[in-house]
């Protein structure tokens, strides 16, 4: 397995991961069936986990893509900035949320901010690492994957300083 020096553990397996994220498709399948939502990929990050989870879904759904960012090497900068990419539609359409990590959230409020503006029917968030101890609002994601303590962490979509994205497992980061 290729576990690159910078990285001390390995605290999510592929296994792992990939129960988990079955486990989600499904809770979101039962919940959305019939209902046609559109799942937005919140990039860089989720978007390996978007990638998974999507077809763990089994019912029919729509995808969608924005940006935010917040983070420089290690640390969040406080600001976050959002762009849309491409021709989104959703007005008055069930919408899911699809996030890597919640950590002081100040991401998600301002994306949900941002999708409130566009007259949604439903806005619901998924997040795949929940990190609680460092948080500045009280948001809570709808679904979570796994809680996690304050490490900083990469792979399976999560980066530092846009590295490790491509690690099939996330592993905390030793820097
Ligand atoms: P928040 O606004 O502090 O909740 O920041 C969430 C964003 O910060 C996530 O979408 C990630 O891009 C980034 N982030 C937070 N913690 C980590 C981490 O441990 N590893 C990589 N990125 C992180
Ligand atoms: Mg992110």
């Amino acid at each position: 397995m290729y576990i690159p020096e910078e990285i001390k553990e390995v605290k999510f397996s592929e296994k792992e991961i990939s129960d988990r994220v079955k486990q989600l498709g499904a809770a979101l399948t039962e919940e959305y069936r019939g209902r046609n939502p559109v799942f937005i990929c919140i990039l860089k990050g989720a978007c390996v986990f978007f990638s998974d989870l999507i077809r763990a879904v089994e019912c029919p759904i729509e995808i969608g893509f924005i940006s935010a960012s917040s983070y420089e090497g290690t640390k969040s900068s406080g600001k976050v900035d959002i762009s849309f990419q491409g021709k989104l539609d959703i007005t008055n359409r069930d919408v899911v949320l699809i996030e890597d990590i919640v950590d002081t959230a100040r991401t998600l409020p301002e994306v949900i901010k941002a999708f409130k503006a566009l007259s949604p029917k439903s806005i619901k968030t998924v997040c795949l690492l929940d990190k609680p101890s460092k948080r500045v609002t009280d948001f809570k994601a709808d679904l979570v994957g796994f809680k996690t303590e304050d490490y900083f962490l990469v792979g399976y979509g999560l980066d530092c300083d846009q590295k490790f994205r491509n690690l099939p497992y996330i592993g905390i980061y030793n820097g």
